[in-house]
């Protein structure tokens, strides 16, 4: 029988948990799959681009996961203490495995990434098991707003020692693209789409060219040349200032990836299960969540996402967007809800509060829309489906009403 490979059994068989990590609200993926990446690096046996710490092969592993079967370590292979000798790596993001492998490919080779794809379909989260798997760290990244400047993409100044001695490298504030370029690793730009086009441009040359001027400092220290291992990847969200208002010229230098929403609703579902119940257990409470309550959660989501339920009926769908994200956050917030107030004993009894406020972001016609899925959808199932009974029930939880308190 292979041997258990949880990271809890691991981690556990290793040491105590550092203080400082288990303190973390979030620990970022470098942290939370540190057994793993170490495990994939010592048995990694197949060829790498320059500058990468795992191989593409075994980047897939760690992303799309091993279906269950365990990678085993060979004979030839000594292992950090404690780490087992065969590992099963869980999927952690649920998409067609050959999209992940045309994202690993563009990375090696002369283009940046775009992520691009309506909101919570985890471009982020891709971005961050990429970086980590490749370049083992997700912490070089920048985070595109509106006041995002170019310094932002390049480098700035400690400015009392620049007016104290006058340029020179040591008063030089790197971007994390520049430190990325220094050292060889990926950088994220997140929501890049969000900055200014001019703004964005700046990234025309570090892409082609490789290479970032700094006409401050003179001969050497004038240029940062990207070494084996640097590349960009970028995130836009469809939902914002959209991709068609990049330049032309930056788009060229990009290879674009659309990230779509789960297409299997069993998928959804488990995948919905098992992230609700890992964001419980960082928070502190063990408890597991409620199957009913998934199952007409993921519906819900799906049929307002889409616009038609898998029966064939249409529906308008909202503005706001059904994201698997949200389906996570809703689960794990009625399933707290539940063990901190003991008296909410039935979950689906709290999903239409929390439907209301996913869906009333911005645009109060949504309320008309959530309801007439209530008289359309939920009404029809709820003649031969008790669980749909009780959704139909609770109705009026949708309505506006005048509060007396
Ligand atoms: N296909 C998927 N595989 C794994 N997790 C997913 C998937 N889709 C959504 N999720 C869940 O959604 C969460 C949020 O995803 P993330 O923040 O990466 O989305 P995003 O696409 O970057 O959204 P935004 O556009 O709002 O920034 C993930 O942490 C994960 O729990
Ligand atoms: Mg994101």
């Amino acid at each position: 029988m292979p041997k258990k490979t949880t990271k809890r059994s691991t981690a556990t068989q290793r040491k105590e948990p550092d203080p400082i990590i288990a303190t973390r609200q979030q620990p970022p993926a470098e942290e939370r799959y540190a057994d793993q990446i170490t495990f994939l690096r010592a048995i990694d046996s197949s060829p790498k681009p320059a500058g990468w710490l795992l191989s593409p092969e075994r980047v897939v592993d760690f992303i799309c996961g091993t279906h269950g079967e365990s990678l085993r370590a060979p004979a030839s292979v000594s292992l950090p203490d404690g780490l087992p000798k065969s590992m099963a790596i869980e999927a952690k993001f649920v998409g067609p495995r050959a999209l992940v492998e045309r994202c690993i490919v563009t990375l090696a080779g002369e283009r940046g990434l775009l992520l691009v794809g309506q909101p919570g379909t985890a471009k982020s989260m891709l971005g961050e098991l990429l970086t980590t798997a490749i370049s083992g760290s997700s912490a070089l990244t920048v985070q595109g707003t509106a006041g995002a400047s170019e310094d932002h993409f390049r480098y700035g100044w400690n400015y009392a020692m620049l007016l104290d001695k006058g340029p020179r490298p040591e008063a030089l504030v790197a971007s994390p693209i520049m430190t990325g370029m220094k050292t060889g690793k990926l950088v994220r730009i997140e929501e890049i789409t969000r900055c200014l086009p001019e703004v964005q441009d700046a990234l025309i040359s570090i892409l082609s060219e490789r290479r970032l001027m700094i006409p401050e400092l003179e001969g050497e220290g004038g240029s940062v040349f990207a070494a084996p291992g640097f590349n960009l990847i970028a995130t836009a969200n469809l939902r914002d200032r959209g991709v068609s208002e990049m330049s032309a010229a930056l788009k060229r230098r990009f290879n674009f990836e659309t990230v779509h929403p789960i297409a299997e609703a069993a998928q959804e579902v488990e995948l919905v299960r098992s992230r609700a119940k890992a964001m419980l257990t960082e928070s502190g409470t063990h408890e597991e969540i409620d199957a009913k309550l998934l199952d007409i959660l993921v519906t819900t989501f799906r049929d307002l996402r889409e616009g038609r339920t898998e029966e064939g009926w249409s529906i308008e769908r909202p503005a706001a967007v059904m994201s698997t994200a949200e389906a996570v956050t809703v689960a794990a917030a009625i399933t707290r809800q539940g063990v901190y107030f003991s008296s909410r004993k039935d979950p689906v009894s709290l999903l239409p509060g929390y439907l209301l406020g996913v869906v009333l972001k911005d645009n109060q016609e949504d309320r008309d829309r959530l309801l007439a899925y209530w008289d359309g959808p939920v009404r029809r199932r709820s003649e031969s489906n008790a669980l749909w009974k009780r959704m139909y029930q609770l109705r009026e939880n949708l309505e506006e009403v005048d509060q007396d308190f």
